[in-house]
């Protein structure tokens, strides 16, 4: 039998207890612990954040790695990435059900296509529906891999044979990782799947989006408690109802945060509004 570890978790804010607890200490909410397992074996604790280790070294001997940095052509996007995606970086691409997260990263996904592998993992469309949105947008290429896989252990082996330079997981809440007993889309598996993905990304200098879902509320705890994990949190918002979209830095380690861009969502995918500032200044409904 290995080793099993219960906890219980606060699935607002991700806080955790070695005992059930009517009202989270952290976050107030009432009712919102639910017993997680992990089997301890299968899973040491240090494999996820596995950074490659070393000595000690004068500060002033280890600034020659230069920051890769990889413009997707779309310009807004590239301005409030800092200047396009960082090669390693891992970002979380959030927003509420219906607002343009995969039409987006497909596009971006697209693009990159043209110039080195990459892997679309859908964990929640099937690969067919994919596709039809690809032949939408204009996006169908034959170097862009689409993944249908839930299990995220099995993508990491397609990984390894296939080797791509930009992998987009969509979404979080839909992976899971075998070795936490718990559901997917709960706080063990969104934290241990985002901590794996990043242990990837970081190990093969792969440039990783991961797509969060929030909901109206933003009562997903998911998205909150990964937020210190990954490298940049953006976020995109709007109403359905209108077709614009912004895109926003919630937190960014390779650019500054509060930037945004405006999109419009049309039939060929979102586009970008060149010039933000005018577009606010003609004060067109954003919902
Ligand atoms: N033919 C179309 N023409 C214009 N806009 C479309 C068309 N089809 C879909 N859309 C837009 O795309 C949106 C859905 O985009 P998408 O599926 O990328 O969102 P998402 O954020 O990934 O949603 P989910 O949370 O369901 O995964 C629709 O709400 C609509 O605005
Ligand atoms: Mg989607
Ligand atoms: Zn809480």
């Amino acid at each position: 039998m290995p080793k099993r570890e219960t906890t219980f978790v606060c699935q607002k804010c991700g806080y955790t207890s070695p005992k059930w607890l009517g009202k989270c200490p952290e976050c107030g909410s009432w009712g919102s612990f639910i017993e997680e397992v992990r089997e301890l074996s299968k899973n040491p604790r240090s494999a996820w954040i596995d950074h490659k280790g070393g000595k000690p070294l004068p500060i002033t001997e280890i600034g020659s790695l230069k920051e890769e940095r990889e413009k997707t052509g779309i310009g807004e996007f590239d301005r409030v990435l800092g200047g396009g995606i960082v090669k390693g970086s891992v970002s979380l691409i959030s927003g509420e059900p219906g607002i343009g997260k995969s039409t987006f990263l497909l596009q971006v996904a697209s693009l990159l296509s043209e110039r080195e592998k990459v892997l679309y993992v859908t964990a929640e469309e099937s690969p067919e529906q994919i596709a039809i949105r690809a032949r939408r947008l204009g996006a169908l290429k034959d170097t862009l891999l689409i993944l249908s896989e839930n299990n995220l252990e099995k993508v990491s082996k397609y990984i390894d044979e296939i080797n791509p330079k930009l992998i987009v997981y969509d979404s979080i809440q839909t992976l899971f990782l075998p070795y936490i007993e718990s559901a997917a889309g709960s706080v063990s598996q969104v934290r241990e799947c985002t901590a794996f993905i990043t242990n990837i990304s970081k190990r093969r200098g792969i440039s990783s989006f991961i797509v969060g879902h929030v909901t109206k509320e933003g009562s997903i705890a998911g998205p909150k408690v990964l937020e210190h994990i990954v490298d940049a949190v953006f976020q995109f918002e709007g109403d359905r109802g209108y077709n614009f979209r912004v895109f926003r830095s919630l937190k960014n380690r390779f650019g500054s945060t509060g930037e945004l861009a405006v999109f419009e969502m049309t039939e060929r995918g979102l586009k970008e509004v060149p010039n933000p500032s005018e577009f606010f200044l003609s004060e067109r409904p954003l919902g």
